[in-house]
């Protein structure tokens, strides 16, 4: 295929290097976002008197039938192109002739390319956003359906003090909430459009930026040529974000892993996000929750290779840019298809809440009510930590639990015990009196799930599908 830049050149370029550096195997992904820009930029060359209205009307009607073909797999680009911008315009000019090689006056493939990656990841941050959004309101339901449901709180991975189920999904809804509000903001940061930057120096021709950015849905034209070529750092931010979204997915599943062990069983993963094993026939493994745990080093190793590409480079735009949109299909792909899997799989697990409840009881996680209890009888907290520790390795000794020890046994160890420590240390008084604000009682989280809904209902930061992306996958 004759190169778009050809006419420089006397000798052909090695077919190995051609293949080495074509990028129409991965950047064909980008069509919708590439028509979409050169229909935007052909409508301004005519507005402002570039090309004739005729020829603008021609190359939009061309360009949308393209577009149309496209959606519609009637057409498609072999290898033979570099990259999606050659195929667009090497296909225009095949059914519209002369005009369509007016399509690229005062246009550059380095400010097409920028265009086009800002409004994949502007379209792809709209549809994670909206993953994330499906995720929290199955978070959401946990959280409102399971305020009594007892189990222990961990640290060290030792039992700790009693929390509620309601209370550690509302740990991750949190962390969720924080990552949507991430992807929020690089949305409003890159919402900006590069496209008229040319090469790198603008252009001589009177283009009107603004009229190009209003119609791509953008909140204003870029303010600097060089920079707008030369800089993926939005690339970077959303790819950060996903790598966050991952590390906490990674060790929520991490919990599931656990928590679906014969030894904890606190929950059952459904048949329908496990798999068996091929020799042991009693087996049924957790593999989606370890697959998200294990993809989640994918995703940051994409940020890193993003990071390094970026490092070196002076401006404006080099060809190791090239490189911005392998990472960013990976790791969006990958982080998408494990924010879908997980919902799925958190949606439909089983808690087993006699198991949880037991758990909280065996471990002495009211030993730090029992201190507290000495402490509202008059005793300094140290000593009430000190007196209570010999209780719990007295217990350890008799294989009992704090709320088994008898009458006689709670005086031995003081005399500040009486009949009412017994409420004192059951799971549900432990739990019914943290309420704080942000703590398990249910009247906290009452209050967190009030401020829960209402932030539901504000819904997603936009239509994925109105910037001309697919909406999906
Ligand atoms: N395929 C190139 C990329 O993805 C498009 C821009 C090419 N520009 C250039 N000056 N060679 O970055």
């Amino acid at each position: 295929m004759e190169k778009l830049w050809g006419g420089r050149f006397e000798g052909a370029l090695d077919s190995a290097a051609a293949a080495f550096q074509d990028s129409i195997g991965f950047d064909r992904r980008l069509y919708r976002e590439d028509i979409r820009g050169s229909i935007a930029h052909a409508g301004m060359l005519s507005k402002c008197g570039i090309i004739t209205e005729e020829e603008g009307e021609t190359l939009i009607r061309a360009l949308s039938e393209l577009l149309k073909d496209m959606d519609e797999d009637r057409i498609s680009p072999d290898d033979s192109f570099e990259d999606i911008h050659s195929f667009v315009e090497s296909t225009l000019v095949d059914r519209i002739g002369e005009t369509g090689k007016k399509l690229h006056t005062g246009r550059s493939r380095n400010d097409q390319v920028a265009l086009d990656v800002r409004m994949y990841v502007r379209h792809r941050a709209a549809v994670m956003d909206r993953a994330l959004f499906e995720l929290e309101q199955t978070y959401g339901k946990i959280i409102r359906e399971n305020k009594d449901t007892a189990m222990p709180g961990f640290t060290h991975m030792q039992k700790a003090q009693p929390v509620t189920l309601s209370h550690h999904v509302a740990a991750y809804f949190e962390m969720i909430r924080r990552d949507r509000s991430r992807i929020r903001d690089i949305y409003e940061r890159l919402n900006e459009c590069p496209l008229g930057a040319g090469a790198l120096a603008g252009t001589t021709y009177p283009l009107d930026r603004e009229m190009t950015a209003r119609e791509l849905g953008f909140y204003r034209p870029t303010a600097n040529s060089m920079d707008s070529v030369s800089d993926r750092d939005y690339v970077i931010e959303y790819i950060s974000a996903l790598s966050i979204v991952m590390t906490h997915l990674s060790r929520s599943c991490e919990e599931i892993i656990t928590w679906n062990s014969n030894e904890y069983g606190f929950v059952t993963v459904s048949d329908s996000f496990s798999t068996g094993s091929s020799i042991m026939p009693q087996k049924k493994n957790p593999d989606i929750a370890e697959l998200v745990r294990g993809k989640t080093g994918r995703v940051y190793g994409d940020l890193i290779s993003m990071l390094t590409v970026m490092k070196g480079i002076p401006l404006a735009y080099d060809k190791d840019m090239q490189e911005d949109k392998e990472t960013l299909f990976d790791a969006d792909d990958t982080a998408y298809a494990c924010v879908r899997m997980y919902t799925g799989m958190f949606g439909t697990l089983t808690f087993n809440r006699e198991r949880m409840r037991k758990s909280c009881e065996n471990g002495f996680t009211n030993a730090t009510d029992a201190a507290d209890y000495l402490v509202v009888k008059g005793m300094p907290f140290r000593d009430a930590h000190r007196v209570i520790g010999e209780i719990v390795r007295y217990c350890i000794e008799k294989g009992k639990a704090l709320s088994d020890l008898s009458m006689d046994e709670w005086k031995g160890f003081s005399g500040l015990f009486s009949e009412d420590i017994y409420d004192s240390v059951s799971i549900e008084t432990c739990i019914s009196r943290r309420n704080t604000c942000g703590a398990p009682g249910v009247s906290a989280m009452d209050e967190f799930i009030k401020g829960m809904d209402a932030y539901l209902d504000e819904g997603c930061i936009c239509e994925p599908d109105i910037y001309g992306g697919k909406t999906d996958g």
